[in-house]
């Protein structure tokens, strides 16, 4: 910063309110050890550089406007949970491949602007149905995401361990540090549309996929003969997202802009609040209503239009174009008939917030050999619910947000490879959700494509 930029600090009302969520009931939190070691561990993660940049943020704030009136798309996508282990080299890249892959399926086969977040760089905590897991007679501490404990089902593992947080920290940062590089270096450069595609070629989506990046090049090539400046298409804006779950990291996490004295969530450019936690009056509905990132809220069938109108006053009471995105997951047999009353109160309170599909949290199952998983024909009807749902109503369907991975997983049920239950167990690698492996991810863009393309073409 330059000596003559002001520095404007936050009001000390503002401050004070940051800590407000201390006084209300909060669900879904670790039981950290007794002793001040959570405290310790915040104070040094408050020491520790942001991980994005106020900046940034408010850029995507400017993207997901956009898309909130109709002119963008958002493609929302990752792990249900990250773990360290995962954070490597190869599945960063795979599921980063996989994500624009998907986004110039969605670009050009709509022909419309793609904002591209990764489910990444910080999804390490997950809330959980039961605080207990039993095995074999055995009960410990359910699994809550590498953030907080260990998956191996040992009293060691389990138990709720403060310093993860800040190996949550390192690790985020260091996949940050990849995805920035992947995106700004040259590897998403539109020119290297058929080698993201390497290694794939013989599924028919990645072949549907083959023609489509034959059609880019042509293209490319075409407008570089003809003397365009081809500077911009070797960048991709790349966002990162996480659910705001535990609340000592993200008060950790939030720092002041020096520019205007509001309060930034540093963790990631947009966070949300899970469809467990985001009760009016409690903790994390207060919290996110203080920061000045894009705020995401899921939205399960139970809403009604009276909560609703509560949440947005409260989180977005300025009806801010970009500033609230309602991510809806209300499983296939209910989107038809619980996402319309909802569109049509958002409309006579004056909010018109981005909506966005999640598929997948309301289309779980239990196979009897014990797998959770998900049908891809019922991912691929309540996307065709929302569409349809908005398509009534008049309003944008602005998004899409996707459990997946950039590998050949069997995880969900179904897809041109016809995945059935007894293929699950072959490579059934996620800790938490069942995500789309790589081709089905593939599949559910060019179904998303055309849908999108009738919208637009109407
Ligand atoms: C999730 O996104 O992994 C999740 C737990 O979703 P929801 O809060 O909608 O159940
Ligand atoms: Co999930």
């Amino acid at each position: 910063m330059s000596a003559t930029e002001p520095v404007v600090a936050a009001r000390p009302e503002v401050l004070a309110g940051l800590d407000h969520w201390r006084t209300l009931p909060v669900a879904q939190q670790p039981t950290w050890p007794d002793g001040g070691a959570v405290e310790a561990v915040a104070a040094e993660i408050a020491a520790l550089p942001p991980l994005v940049f106020a900046g940034e943020i408010d850029q995507l704030r400017a993207r997901l406007a956009a898309a909130a009136a109709g002119r963008a798309f958002v493609l929302q996508g990752g792990d249900c949970a990250e773990t360290f282990s995962g954070a490597t080299a190869d599945q960063i890249r795979s599921r980063v491949k996989t994500i624009l892959q998907m986004a110039v399926v969605l670009t050009y086969g709509a022909s419309v602007p793609v904002v591209k977040m990764g489910r990444m760089a910080g999804q390490f905590a997950k809330p959980r149905s039961s605080d207990t897991e039993t095995r074999d007679g055995t009960t410990l501490p359910a699994y809550r995401g590498d953030m907080v404990n260990g998956y191996e089902f040992t009293a060691a593992s389990r138990a709720h361990d403060p310093q993860r947080l800040v190996r949550g920290y390192h690790t985020a940062a260091a996949t940050l540090n990849l995805v920035r590089a992947f995106t700004q270096g040259g590897f998403a450069d539109l020119r290297e549309v058929h080698s993201w595609n390497r290694g794939f070629a013989t599924n028919p989506a990645n072949q549907r996929y083959e023609g489509l990046a034959g059609e880019i090049d042509r293209a490319v090539r075409f407008m570089e003969a003809a003397g365009a400046d081809f500077d911009e298409l070797k960048r991709v804006e790349f966002y990162t997202a996480h659910e705001a779950l535990l609340m000592e990291y993200e008060r950790a996490m939030t720092r002041i802009d020096s520019r205007n004295g509001t309060p930034v969530d540093t963790s990631a450019h947009f966070v949300w609040i899970g469809e467990r936690t985001r009760q009016l009056g409690h903790a994390h509905l207060d919290f996110v209503s203080r920061i000045r990132n894009p705020i995401g809220v899921k939205v399960g069938p139970a809403m009604t239009a009276d909560e609703l109108e509560r949440l947005v006053d409260l989180v977005d009471p300025d009806r801010e174009p970009g500033r609230l995105t309602l991510i809806t997951r209300m499983g296939a047999g209910r989107i038809r008939d619980a996402l319309p009353p909802l569109l049509e109160a958002a409309q006579r309170f004056e909010s018109t917030p981005l909506w966005i599909t999640d598929p997948m949290h309301g289309n779980g199952i239990t196979t009897p050999t014990g797998y959770k998983t998900r049908r891809f024909d019922d991912v691929v009807d309540e996307v065709r619910g929302f569409f349809e749902a908005h398509r009534h109503a008049g309003t944008w369907p602005g998004g899409i947000h996707v459990e997946l991975t950039g590998d050949d997983v069997t995880e969900c049920l179904g897809g041109s490879e016809h995945i059935d239950e007894e293929t699950l167990s072959t490579r059934y690698e996620s800790l938490c959700d069942p995500r789309l492996n790589h081709m089905q991810s593939l599949e559910l863009a060019f179904l998303v494509a055309e849908e999108l393309g009738q919208r637009r073409s109407r």
